[in-house]
């Protein structure tokens, strides 16, 4: 048997990129999909391309940094699923600049999608999950969260806000068998990594024992391990996906 059949899975973020590839990885061992995105045309158009694959998924709409918007994607995942086994926080969003540069406004839109969306999805999930007294959920950190990255306060306080979450809500949930891990990519070919100027590149690449940049797929299978009853012994770690950048 597949490792999540009858499983149900929250995506956020999962129209593109990393996201996408975690709907495809799950998908592919037996995982219905909720593909939640603020980017309602890109979800539906995911959804649209695993259906026509033969898999279960539905696109829903939805701002994880909005408590009320992730509360009726919630109810309407339940209302599709009738259950939500598996919740992969995904959704991120950079709005880079040197400290004495940062707006207000590029700090707060960080931390609300970044740190806040954890929050709000990760709570809304809780209580069915401790019903059931199963769940997985993993979070999509960063190294940058444990290492700093100049240029990126925002976000590195995001990324290492979610990896404290992630060891608290593992210690709250565990009693009632909900595992909560972090994955912490390093240097991942995606929209978010494209825009990143050719010499900022070349300084990731440099620092790679591995030599190249990594993929949606690397990140994807070490998720898809996490929420796999392989990985039904482990909470509250962060598992760094770099090509060894960071060891
Ligand atoms: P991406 O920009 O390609 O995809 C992010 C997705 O999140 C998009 O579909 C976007 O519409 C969605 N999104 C943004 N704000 C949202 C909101 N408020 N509510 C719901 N959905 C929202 O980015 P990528 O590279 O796939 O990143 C995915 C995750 O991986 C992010 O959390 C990012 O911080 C993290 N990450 C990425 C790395 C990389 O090198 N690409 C490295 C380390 C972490």
């Amino acid at each position: 048997m597949a490792a999540f059949t009858d499983r149900v899975a929250i995506v956020t973020g999962g129209a593109q990129g990393i996201g996408k590839a975690i709907c495809e990885a799950l998908a592919a061992e037996g995982a219905s999909l909720a593909i939640v995105d603020i980017a309602e045309d890109t979800a539906k158009a995911t959804a649209d391309e695993l259906c026509a694959k033969g898999i279960k998924a539905c696109a829903f709409q939805a701002n994880v940094a909005s408590a009320e918007s992730v509360g009726d994607m919630v109810k309407a995942v339940l209302a599709e699923f009738g259950r939500i086994d598996i919740l992969i926080n995904n959704a991120g969003i950079t709005r880079d600049n040197l400290l004495v540069r940062l707006k207000e406004a590029d700090w707060d839109a960080v931390i609300s999608v970044n740190l806040t969306g954890t929050f709000h999805c990760t709570k809304a999930v809780a209580r069915p999950m401790m019903k059931a007294r199963y769940g997985r959920i993993i979070n999509i950190a960063s190294v940058v969260g444990v290492m700093g990255n100049a240029g990126q306060a925002n976000y590195a306080a995001s990324k290492a806000g979610v990896i404290g979450l992630t060891k608290t809500v593992a210690k709250e949930l565990a009693g009632r068998n909900v595992t909560v891990n972090a994955v912490a990519p390093g240097y991942i070919m995606t929209e978010m990594t494209h825009v990143l100027s050719e010499e900022a590149q070349q300084q990731f690449l440099q620092n790679i024992p591995l030599g190249r940049p990594g993929t949606p797929e690397d990140v994807a299978n070490v998720v898809c391990f996490l929420a796999s009853p392989a990985a039904d012994y482990m909470t509250g770690q962060v598992l760094n996906i770099d090509g060894g950048m960071i060891m």
